[in-house]
């Protein structure tokens, strides 16, 4: 099937229950869960309550069916996931993880998300220097990143997907740029991962960490952090606990040698429920045509932002976001001039349509399940706000 066969979408839709009330264009903020991962969650809690620890060995099983699949996604090898509770403790896997000598510095964007910045900003107190390049408008200016990168540099930290302006860089284009400085690449997945193709081989990414509760349609508190099996050695291992030892179960034997696999990163217990209702997640995605080469939920996404667009321009809205090629992703930014952002909000709670509002503008997410049907309702709640 391809994207535009309607009746897959329609299928895709009917699996989110959250489509019988709302029009749900909120993605970038908290996706809703799909029926079978509300099931398999429920699952679990009865499996809890009434078996204990006695299916303990199934929970883990299933957890490691979800690396593998978050494997799968990415073009990755399950050896090279750990999983996490979310981007944030991904991205400091990496940042805490750097043996950082004086004189380091690292490159980022301005206009990160705050998980993407603090933790970096945090190796300051260890004498390391963060360049911060501004971003001005909504494109970042790659030959300021460039020069940013020097022989001192030890990484360079980018979004995917901008969770405020929508703008999607090309991950092998920074990845270049990063190891041309011989610097290493952190790619924040979060609003990019489920939806568009991503190989992290060969686009060449170090390290990514997502969580699973935008595009990957998970609970939140479940992610994938990937880190390039060769460099599993260069990251100084924080948050060490019985689960990062190659003999983990052995209580009884102290030895203190890491598993081979990014799995020492994990430290403790895991969020079992979490974990098992990603893994419905990510086998739905999967099943609807998401992966590392190409996403019929990615081409579906954009052919939604695409009526999305025409539809908000055509009700006077002005849009933020580039739709330019392959700059385009699945969040859109827009202002409708005359019309403050927090009015538009309200009026579509009320009307049963959900967005954000990220700074000054009006933020739609929507998902392939999304239809004509939902950016009508989108429509009538601008034309409700006076
Ligand atoms: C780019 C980006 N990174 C990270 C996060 C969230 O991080 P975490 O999964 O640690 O809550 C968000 C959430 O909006 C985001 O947009």
């Amino acid at each position: 099937m391809t994207f535009s066969d309607d009746s897959r979408w329609q299928a895709f839709r009917q699996a989110m229950p959250v489509t019988q009330k709302w029009a749900y264009f909120d993605h970038a903020a908290v996706a809703p869960l799909p029926q079978t991962t509300a099931e398999s969650i429920t699952n679990w809690c009865q499996q809890a309550a009434h078996e204990g620890d006695t299916v303990w060995l199934s929970w883990e099983q299933a957890i490691e069916k979800t690396r593998e699949s978050g494997a799968k996604l990415m073009g990755a090898h399950p050896d090279e996931i750990a999983l996490v509770s979310n981007t944030t403790q991904g991205i400091n896997i990496v940042a805490e993880g750097i043996s950082w000598k004086p004189g380091d510095n690292l490159v980022v964007l301005g206009n990160e998300f705050p998980s993407n910045l603090y933790p970096w900003l945090h190796q300051q107190a260890k004498g390391v220097e963060v360049r911060v390049i501004p971003v001005e408008g909504v494109e970042p200016d790659l030959s300021r990143i460039a020069e940013a990168c020097d022989t001192n540099t030890r990484i360079l930290t980018i979004s995917w997907v901008s969770y405020k302006t929508g703008w999607r860089i090309d991950p092998a284009t920074l990845a270049k740029i990063a190891h041309d400085a011989g610097a290493l690449f952190f790619l924040d997945a979060i609003q990019g991962m489920g939806v568009f193709p991503l190989d992290v081989r060969s686009a060449d990414i170090d390290f990514l960490a997502a969580d699973g509760h935008k595009w990957m349609l998970g609970p939140e508190g479940a992610g994938l952090f990937y880190c390039k099996q060769e460099l599993l050695d260069e990251l100084h291992p924080i948050g060490v606990g019985w689960n990062s030892v190659a003999d983990r179960k052995n209580f009884d034997k102290t030895d203190l040698t890491f598993r081979p696999t990014a799995a020492r990163y994990e430290g403790g217990s895991q969020n079992m429920p979490g974990l098992i209702g990603l893994g419905a997640s990510l086998d739905l995605l999967l099943e609807y045509g998401a992966g590392p080469q190409t996403s019929a939920i990615g081409e579906r996404v954009l052919q939604v932002t695409d009526w999305a667009c025409e539809a908000l321009t055509n009700a006077g809205a002005k849009l933020i976001t580039s739709r330019a090629g392959d700059e385009r992703s699945s969040i859109v930014s827009f202002q409708v001039p005359g019309k403050l952002p927090q009015a538009l909000r309200a009026a579509g709670q009320k009307m049963g349509v959900n967005f954000s509002v990220r700074g000054d503008f009006v933020r739609l997410s929507p998902h392939a399940y999304n239809n004509q049907a939902d950016i009508a309702r989108l429509v009538e709640t601008l034309a409700a706000v006076e």
